[in-house]
């Protein structure tokens, strides 16, 4: 039997600097990824270690795949350290990914805080691609500063097909946009009650508050996906390290959740 643990290689064939400390790695795999929108691949640095990552690219161009990275600790610092020519390995893709048989035909509101946009990323690309198998579809991206908003590129192409808006917690000169919560974006869009789902991704704090404030204004837990972080070491389900409080893995039942499936307090 193959080793589940053995990473298959793959080249960095660009690196783009997103933010002081976020870079996107465009790499090369051996052979084509074919990934669900919403999975993760576990990368390793080699003689340092691995991390899971959100495989930002779409599900349509399987041959070369995109992660963003924000450098915390060792594996993603030395990752940061690597260039153009330099090869990773790859094990995955691992995870759910996002249930789009189901949620197709339905009105699509993604909320994304900082690095969550990576998350939810390819299930947008999805949706760009397949865009006449979606009612509408918004993007409520924040971020910190204007400095700080993360694949700018993709967010000006995404636009062609769904309605964006940006907001900042701090504006900086230039900004011209929208200042405060990106929860408080919610409050523009004239949604329908039914027929409506939510995808979120973003830092602990803003899923509650998102969730809390979805639930405040009548719409089911049965309506919010959440796509969740947590510390992981294997990504297949067999060291316990990423589980809930109900039992379920992150890394293989998730990182995507339909919330009337896990217990309040996960939802963060
Ligand atoms: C499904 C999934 C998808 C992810 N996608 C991305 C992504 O697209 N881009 C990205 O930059 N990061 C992503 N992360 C987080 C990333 O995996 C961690 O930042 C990484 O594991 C840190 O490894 P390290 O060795 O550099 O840091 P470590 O030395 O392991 O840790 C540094 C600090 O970060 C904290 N930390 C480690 N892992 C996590 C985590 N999962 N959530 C919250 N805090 C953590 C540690 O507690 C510690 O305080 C994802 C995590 C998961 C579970
Ligand atoms: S990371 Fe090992 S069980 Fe999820």
């Amino acid at each position: 039997m193959l080793n589940p643990y053995m990473p298959r290689l793959a080249h960095i064939v660009d690196v783009v600097d997103e933010t002081r400390d976020v870079k996107t790695f465009i790499l090369r795999p051996e052979s084509a990824i074919r990934f669900e929108p919403g999975q993760f691949i576990m990368i390793s640095a080699f003689g340092v270690g691995e991390a899971p990552f959100a495989i930002a690219s779409s599900p349509f161009r399987p041959e070369l795949i995109e992660v963003s990275i924000r450098a915390v600790g060792n594996v993603t610092r030395a990752l940061h350290r690597m260039e153009k020519g330099d090869v990773v390995g790859i094990r995955g893709p691992y995870g759910n990914g996002f249930p789009v048989d189901q949620i197709k035909g339905h009105n699509v509101v993604f909320i994304a805080g900082g690095t969550g946009i990576f998350g939810i990323s390819s299930f947008v690309w999805y949706i760009f691609e397949k865009r006449d198998d979606f009612s509408d579809v918004y993007l409520l991206y924040g971020v910190r500063r204007p400095s700080l908003m993360m694949r700018r590129y993709d967010l000006e192409k995404w636009r062609d097909r769904i309605e964006v808006f940006l907001t900042v917690d701090v504006p900086e000169p230039g900004w011209n946009g929208h200042v405060g919560l990106v929860t408080d974006l919610l409050d523009r869009l004239s949604l329908p009650r039914h027929d409506v789902v939510f995808a979120l991704c973003g830092p602990p704090l803003m899923i509650k508050f998102a969730y809390y404030k979805l639930r405040k204004m009548g719409y089911g837990a049965d309506q919010i996906f959440v796509s969740l972080e947590r510390n992981m070491k294997c990504g297949i389900g067999k060291c316990g390290r990423c589980m809930l409080s109900n039992g379920l893995y992150v890394c293989k039942d998730g990182p995507v959740f339909r919330c009337d499936q896990i217990p309040e307090r996960d939802i963060e």
